[in-house]
């Protein structure tokens, strides 16, 4: 199952994705994750290192072949990032991580972001699950991604605007190359007061709302002193709903 989890900036995409995999990682799925923001943070929640991105690998290609230099084994360009993708892919006890780094630059290397979503399609067969961290705004998916997602979680604030925010993407996601299967909400921050309120607004909007995260002090008080989420107590409250919305619907 591929899992996109997409949203505005600053929603909770990164929070949400990684407790996430902290939830569905107890499951012992083989499970794929992809940082696919290019101002990446999710390895710092997550609380890994890693050292190369997928747009490194498309620069060192691109530097060999405008060098004219021969691929080392005389390798086949496709061959050469697939050897290298799996080289810089993060192994973990609980899952894989891929990141995908900087974007291309201009003068667009269209046959290489081709055969990098080729190889990233043929890579996530392996995995039971694959998860991955969108950058704010959709039309970055098709282009540098996976065509297949099963299942899009857009992350909202809990406001009006927020979820009609949300009601774009999903109309905007029926017109891109990318097809899901089904689009679901999550609600991130939200007081326990205006619950109800939040659900009645997903409701006029014809959204399927499957959680309601609480603005959790904890969160704030790990991202502001860089401790990773991935860290955070297994009674955490907003680690619990997510638990939920895993049990449920993943
Ligand atoms: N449920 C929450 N409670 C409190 N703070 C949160 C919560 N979710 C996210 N945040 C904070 O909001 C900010 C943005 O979160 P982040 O996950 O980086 O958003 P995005 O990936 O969508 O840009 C971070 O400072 C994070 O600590
Ligand atoms: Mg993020």
């Amino acid at each position: 199952m591929i899992v996109a989890v997409s949203g505005k900036g600053g929603v909770g995409k990164t929070a949400f994705t990684t407790l996430l995999v902290k939830a569905l990682s107890k499951k012992n799925k083989n499970i794929l994750v992809v940082d696919a923001d290019p101002d990446s943070n999710l390895p710092d929640t997550l609380g890994v290192e890693v050292e190369k991105t997928v747009g490194d690998i498309r620069e060192e290609l691109k530097k060999i072949v405008e060098s004219k230099k021969e691929l080392p084994g005389g390798m086949s360009k496709l061959e050469f990032l697939k050897s290298k993708i799996y080289e810089i892919l993060v192994e973990t006890d609980n899952y894989d991580l891929l990141v995908m780094g900087r974007p291309e630059g201009s003068g667009c290397y269209c046959s290489v972001n081709n055969w990098l979503r080729q190889i990233i399609d043929e890579l996530s067969k392996y995995y039971d699950y694959v998860i991955i961290d969108t950058e704010a705004g959709l039309e970055h998916l098709s282009r540098r991604t996976t065509q297949n997602v099963d299942l899009m979680i857009v992350v909202t604030d809990p406001s009006k605007r927020g979820l009609k925010t949300a009601e774009r993407i999903k109309k905007l996601a029926n017109e891109l190359e990318v097809k899901f299967k089904d689009i679901y909400v999550v609600a991130n921050k939200v007081k326990p007061e205006y619950e109800k309120l939040v659900e009645e607004y997903a409701k006029e909007l014809n959204l399927k709302l499957i959680g309601k995260l609480p603005y959790n002090k904890e969160i704030a008080e790990y991202d502001l002193k860089g401790i990773p989420l991935w860290n955070l107590p297994e009674d955490n409250e907003a680690y619990k709903r997510v638990k939920e919305i895993v049990d449920k619907y993943l």
